[in-house]
C-alpha cells in the first residue's frame, strides 16, 4: 500500500473539528490551513475518509504543487507529472474545477484548458497513442492557484460530501450538513443527554446529531467517484463499508427532538429522517419557540434560528431572539449552541455567550454563540452493592 497525501477542504472555522475527525480515523495530519486539512493515508484511507468524515467537503489526492507564473510554465510543469500512475489509458479525466486567488493566471477556463492539454500530452507520451476516447471510469482533476502556486489534485469524492443522500427535500434556508455536523461535534453532547433543535426546518441538525449518536457513517447512503477506480481494489471499499456497518450503535439510547412552527418544514424533516435510515429515531413536532420546555436536565440546544436576511424580517427576528432568551433561561441546566449571522443576537437574547466562534455558512460569515450549562453530577456509587460482604 502506498502513502498518499490527501487534502480535505472544509468550511472556514471547522478545521480543528475536521482534524480531530481525521486523527480519530487513525491518520497522520501533516498540515492545517484555512479551509483545508492535509493528511497521509493509503488507498483504504480514501475509502474510509470519504465514508466517515462529517465535516469535510471532499477528499482530494494531491498530485503536485509548483509555481506557475505563465500558461507555458503551468503547461510544462503539469505535463512533466506522471499522470499515468493515477489515470488509466481509457479513463475519463475532466479538469472539472479550477480556482485562482491573487495569481497572475486568473482565467479559470484557460487554466482548465491548459491543464487538460498538458495531461493529454503526458498520457500520449506514456501510452503511445494520439487519441483518448475517455470511455472508462472518471478521474476528476482539480487545479487551484494561490499566490502563483498551482496545486493539482484528483477528486475522490465526486459529489460534495455534504450531499449525504438524505436531503432530497429542503425548506428555504437549510444549513449545510457538514456545518450542522460541525456544530454538534463542537459540543460535548453524549447520546444519552437530551438534544433539541427548536428551529429544525428540514431537520438537518437533528439528523446529523442522530447519526453521530448512533455512530452511523455520514457517507453510508451514497457513492463516491473513486468507488470505481481501478487502483483501489473493491475489497478495500467492501471492507470500509463493512467496518462502518459493524460500528453502528443500533441500540444507543437517543433523545433527539426537532421542533418548528412550520408544518410543511416538519413534513420535509420526517421524509429526510427516513431517507437517512433513521426512522423513528428523532421526534419532530410542531411547536412555537414560546412553548419550548423540557423535563430533562443537562440537555443541549443546537440550533440555527432565522437571522433576518430581509430588512422586513429584522424586527420580528429580534423579538424572536428576545423570546429565546426568555424560554431558554428556564432550562437552567442546559447548554445552548446557536449559529446566526445576525450581530445583534446577544443583545436581544439578553446574555453574553461564554464563547463565540466564527463559522461560515457557505459564503456567509456567522457566529456560533456557545452558552455552557453545568456538568451533570457523577452518578452516586451504590456503596452497599459494591462492598464485599466478609463473614
Ligand atoms: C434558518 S431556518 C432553519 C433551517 C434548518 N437548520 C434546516 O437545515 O433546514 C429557521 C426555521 O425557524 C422556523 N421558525 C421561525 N419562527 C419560529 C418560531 N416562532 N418557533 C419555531 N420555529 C420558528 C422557520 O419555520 C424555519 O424553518
Amino acid at each position: 500500500m502506498s502513502k498518499i497525501e490527501l487534502v480535505a477542504p472544509c468550511n472556514f472555522g471547522v478545521e480543528a473539528v475536521l482534524s480531530r475527525e481525521i486523527k480519530n480515523l487513525g491518520y497522520e495530519i501533516i498540515r492545517v490551513e484555512d479551509g483545508r486539512v492535509s493528511f497521509m493515508a493509503n488507498e483504504e484511507g480514501i475509502c474510509r475518509s470519504n465514508l466517515w468524515l462529517r465535516t469535510a467537503e471532499r477528499v482530494l489526492v494531491k498530485i503536485d504543487e509548483f509555481e506557475a507564473l505563465s500558461f507555458e510554465e503551468l503547461f510544462e510543469k503539469t505535463k512533466r507529472l506522471q499522470w499515468y500512475r493515477w489515470i488509466p489509458k481509457d479513463a475519463e479525466f475532466p479538469v472539472s474545477k479550477a480556482s485562482s486567488i491573487k495569481s497572475k493566471l486568473f482565467s479559470t477556463s484557460d487554466i482548465q484548458a491548459i491543464v487538460k492539454k498538458a495531461v493529454v500530452e503526458s498520457m500520449k507520451a506514456k501510452y503511445k497513442q494520439q487519441w483518448f476516447d475517455e470511455t472508462g471510469e472518471r478521474y476528476p482533476i482539480h487545479v487551484f492557484l494561490n499566490r502563483d502556486k498551482a496545486a493539482l489534485y484528483l477528486d475522490t469524492s465526486g459529489l460534495s460530501l455534504h450531499k449525504r443522500g438524505y436531503r432530497e427535500l429542503s425548506n428555504s434556508a437549510p444549513i449545510k450538513e457538514t456545518l450542522a455536523a460541525a456544530m454538534v461535534l463542537l459540543t460535548p453532547w453524549k447520546p444519552e443527554r437530551a438534544f433539541i433543535d427548536p428551529f429544525c426546518g428540514s431537520g438537518t441538525i437533528p439528523i446529523e446529531a442522530a447519526m453521530i449518536g448512533l455512530n452511523i457513517a455520514p457517507g453510508h447512503g451514497r457513492n463516491f467517484v473513486s468507488g470505481s477506480w481501478r487502483w483501489i481494489e473493491s475489497k478495500l471499499w467492501n471492507r470500509a463499508k463493512e467496518e462502518a456497518g459493524s460500528m453502528v450503535k443500533h441500540n444507543a439510547a437517543l433523545n433527539v427532538q426537532g421542533y418548528d412552527i412550520d408544518e410543511s418544514a416538519l413534513r420535509i424533516a420526517r421524509t429526510n429522517m427516513k431517507l437517512a435510515g433513521l426512522e423513528d429515531k428523532i421526534h419532530f413536532q410542531k411547536r412555537d419557540i414560546k412553548e419550548l420546555s423540557s423535563k430533562d436536565r443537562y440537555g443541549f440546544i443546537v440550533t440555527n434560528p432565522p437571522y433576518g436576511e430581509r430588512l422586513s424580517d429584522r424586527n420580528s427576528v429580534l423579538s424572536l431572539y428576545k423570546e429565546m432568551g426568555k424560554v431558554f433561561s428556564k432550562l437552567e441546566t442546559w447548554s445552548f449552541y446557536i449559529i446566526t449571522a445576525n450581530e445583534e443576537f446577544e443583545r436581544f437574547f439578553g446574555k453574553r455567550a461564554d464563547r463565540k466562534r466564527k463559522l461560515y455558512n457557505g459564503m456567509m460569515k456567522a457566529d456560533l454563540y456557545q452558552f455552557f450549562g453545568p456538568k451533570p453530577p457523577k452518578p452516586a456509587v451504590n456503596v452497599a452493592a459494591s462492598l464485599e460482604i466478609v463473614d
